[in-house]
């Protein structure tokens, strides 16, 4: 028998149905309330808000469970790469060998910007933020494709799609060279997707650069593990947008800027940067825990925390040990590795962070594995954006082809001032 959520409300009683989704997640569907009763619910952050009905990625954040189209994340960290989970994502399946050569193919044909963005880059302060020149840089790419706004049919979005997800890797790279006053690099078609991005950033025109396959593989992960993760901020973000019929390019580039913030993909860098500091100043992790337990002292322990997971972050259980196989191949002892760790297990013991569920996010060790490949600081967040780009895609072509898709529009409770009349500047205080 299907469920039926009431609702009493001044002496009156309303039925809402409850919608099931397919691992049994319930929700009660409001879509009536306004209409039916004149009230709006109240859900400040969206905490217990289903902005929409997916079928991407499902997460299980008390049993620590991640799955991209019902495969395991750690099947997929495994098994498979970020360009083939990239398809799984984007369009629904693991890709047979003809549609992963062919979708490879489209990403190699794709991977050149038009020669004239390279302007663009000479606009930027070479001390601009990689986050602000990608956003800009993704949306400017849409002025070359004056047919995204028009055209829609599958081919068309696929085309669209890789086209995005080949050139953000080149918009990085370039974004990296700029900043460091060096060439720009131009992709080699024989690489694959990953090596390719480490060739972008670190080749010099005399000479190539000396790819580590142990450093492409552990960068292949970090995409992997980003690929996509529900209804997050940016995500969200990217959909709110699409809800309009924004393009793809212009929904992404929205996407970015939500992800550059310290509570979402800026918190890759934070960690980092909140790891120096306990390096430089000596202390072993334990004042600065003190100080994250202290809510006067602006600190958090970066890294640590999320939403969804009051469970161990499954991608980050998988990034530590990628973290220790790396260093350990590539024969690399790096002090912030054991402070991360000791920091680790004194929160885990710690009533504080048992209490509230705080646990390792996957933001905790990916930056230690950056820094072992030499990709700088300030490109975490940059690396986060590339990886993620699959999942905002999906999101949008889920958005454009849901039958009913509406604008996203929120509504609030207004608590500012009530009528009030204008009055003239001279008598005003
Ligand atoms: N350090 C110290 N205390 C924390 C932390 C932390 N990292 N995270 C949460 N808390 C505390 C809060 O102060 C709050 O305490 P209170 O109940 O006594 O007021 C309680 O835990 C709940 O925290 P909220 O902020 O309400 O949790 P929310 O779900 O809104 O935030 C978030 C989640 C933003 C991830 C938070 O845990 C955080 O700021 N973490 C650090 C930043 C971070 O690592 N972000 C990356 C998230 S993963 C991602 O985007 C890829």
């Amino acid at each position: 028998m299907e469920d039926i959520a009431e609702l009493k409300l001044d002496g009156k009683s309303w039925k809402f149905p409850v919608v099931e989704g397919t691992e049994k997640e319930r929700a009660i569907d409001i879509s009536a309330l306004r209409n039916d009763t004149g009230y709006i619910t109240l859900d400040d952050g969206y905490g217990n808000t289903g902005s929409c009905q997916s079928q991407i990625t499902f997460i299980d954040g008390e049993r620590g469970i991640l799955r991209y189209r019902g495969i395991p994340i750690e099947e997929l960290a495994e098994k498979s790469t970020f360009i083939e989970v990239a398809h799984l994502i984007i369009m629904g399946r693991l890709p047979s060998s003809a549609e992963l050569r062919r979708f490879s193919d489209l990403l190699t044909d794709n991977e050149l910007l038009n020669e004239s963005m390279k302007h663009h880059f000479e606009g930027f302060p070479t001390f601009a933020h990689p986050m602000a020149i990608l956003s800009s840089m993704i949306n400017a790419s849409s002025c070359f494709y004056p047919e995204l706004l028009s055209e829609n049919s599958k081919e068309h979005f696929e085309l669209q799609a890789a086209r995005l997800l080949s050139q953000v890797r080149t918009i990085a790279a370039f974004a990296y060279r700029w900043s460091r006053g060096l060439p720009i690099i131009y992709p080699k078609p024989d690489l694959k997707y990953t090596a390719n991005l480490l060739h972008m950033m670190f080749s010099l025109p005399y000479q190539d650069y000396d790819l580590k396959p142990e450093a492409a593989k552990a960068l292949d992960l970090i995409f992997l593990l980003h690929a996509d993760h529900e209804q997050n901020c940016s995500t969200a973000t990217v959909r709110m947008v699409a809800s309009s019929r924004a393009n793809l390019f212009a929904s992404a580039a929205a996407g970015v800027c939500a992800l550059w913030g310290p509570l979402h993909g800026g918190a890759n860098q934070a960690v980092l940067e909140m790891l120096e500091e306990i390096h430089r100043e000596g202390d072993d992790g334990s004042r600065f825990i003190k100080a994250a337990k202290d809510k006067g002292s602006g600190k958090r322990l970066m890294g640590f925390g999320h939403r969804v997971y009051k469970n161990y972050d499954p991608r980050a259980r998988i990034i530590k040990q990628a973290c220790d196989d790396l260093l350990s191949k590539l024969n690399i002892s790096d002090p912030l590795l054991d402070i991360a760790k000791h920091l680790e297990e004194a929160a885990l013991s710690d009533s504080y962070f048992i209490e509230r569920k705080l646990y390792p996010n996957v933001d905790f060790y990916s930056g230690i594995i950056m820094r072992a490949i030499g990709i700088p600081v300030e490109m975490f967040t940059v690396i986060f954006a590339i990886g993620r780009m699959p999942g905002w895609i999906a999101n949008y072509r889920e958005v454009m082809e849901s039958s009913s898709s509406r604008i996203s529009r929120p509504r609030q409770v207004y608590m500012g001032p009530t009528l009030s009349h204008y009055r003239p500047i001279k008598e005003r205080k």
